[in-house]
């Protein structure tokens, strides 16, 4: 079928170029110790490890003969070399910088200049790691800000990692900044289908961010309300901030305000990883957090095959009119694509 068919190698590798300039998460900061682990941002395979407590990252392809640098071992280097990241095979090791320091079959003699592998930028924020594959210098934006995380008027549960979905990371943000799905994919927890009507939204360019915002009519489940409403509705006004691979999503309703961080790996360009983590100012209590969790669960499992189903893989130019949108309920969308093909997302 025509619609499922990939995108060329071409178009994966333009939309690749434009996302590696944005900081993506890999994995949990928790996950990354002293031994490496294996990730894949943008279809490069890389290793993520501690040398001497500081996150490196690299190709997982030794320079030698290509083994993977997740099997390696970080081990003390020679002096003022700092710790060292030792392949697996035959012990080449690498600083910090990727250079190759130590050759255990020819030692006594220079190392050759290109022994090395490509490092990348790595950095710890909100309890992930964080990769910008084009380099700090190059970077299009900082990592996306999730300001109730250090805020003490918040309670944060604990981060959430999803499996892989089938889709392209900028088709998951549209999926949360999309608001007129509500009463069709989440019936009874976000929207009410006998409300179909768009809410008088709001889409502008703030900083490194798409902005969004909005107020609608929601269920008032016990949940997000902190409160037994009796089943009825609610106003719950939004204001979202999307990147190409992100999307904050603050609400604001009769309870107190909710934050919802979702932040995607975008593997490959058909499998994207989310990492999400919510923050509450109500209904404090940590007992509480897995109704939170589980409701969360609940909506991304609805989102997932929709999502999955939408083609082609990646998103489409505007003037090629493979989306039919509409006004003004799919404006926030429209101004995201905009914006993206500004940044050169968009491929077919
Ligand atoms: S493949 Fe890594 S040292 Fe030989
Ligand atoms: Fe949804």
């Amino acid at each position: 079928m025509i619609a499922s068919r990939h995108p060329a190698a071409e178009a994966v590798a333009a939309y690749s170029a434009a996302m590696e300039r944005f900081w993506h998460p890999v994995c949990a900061a928790s996950e990354v110790g002293e031994h490496p682990r294996f990730a894949e941002l943008l279809g490069r395979p890389l290793t993520v490890v501690r040398l001497g407590g500081e996150l490196a990252c690299f190709d997982d392809v030794c320079r030698h003969m290509g083994a993977s640098l997740s099997l390696a071992s970080v081990v003390p280097g020679p002096e003022g070399h700092g710790t060292l990241l030792r392949c697996a095979y035959h012990g080449w090791s690498y600083d910090a910088s990727g250079r190759c320091v130590d050759i255990p079959a020819r030692r006594g003699v220079p190392i050759p200049r290109d022994a090395r592998v490509r490092a990348y930028p790595a950095r710890e924020r909100y309890g992930l790691v964080w990769v910008c594959l084009a380099g700090v210098a190059e970077a299009a934006a900082g990592i996306p800000e999730f300001p109730e995380y250090d805020d003490p008027g918040f309670h944060k549960t604990p981060l959430r990692v999803y499996e892989p979905w089938a889709s392209s990371a900028p088709r998951i943000v549209m999926g949360a900044l999309d608001d007129t799905h509500f009463p069709w994919v989440h019936p009874g927890l976000l929207g009410d289908p006998a409300h179909p009507e768009p809410p008088d939204h709001r889409a502008y360019r703030e900083g490194d961010y798409l902005v969004s915002s909005y107020s609608i009519l929601q269920p008032a489940n016990e949940t997000i309300s902190g409160q037994d409403s009796g089943g009825g509705l609610e106003t719950v006004s939004y204001t979202n901030w999307c990147t190409p691979s992100s999307i904050r999503l603050l609400k604001a309703g009769p309870a107190g305000r909710y934050s919802i961080y979702e932040v995607v790996c975008p593997v490959a360009h058909d499998r994207s990883l989310i990492f999400l983590q919510m923050a509450r100012d109500f209904d404090l209590d940590p007992a509480r957090d897995a109704e939170y969790v589980k409701f969360e669960d609940v909506i991304q499992e609805q989102d997932r095959p929709v999502v999955e189903s939408q083609r082609p893989w990646l998103l489409p130019p505007l003037s090629s009119r493979l989306m039919l949108y509409v006004r003004p309920a799919d404006l926030p969308l429209i101004a995201y694509q905009r914006w993206m093909e500004e940044l050169g997302v968009p491929q077919v």
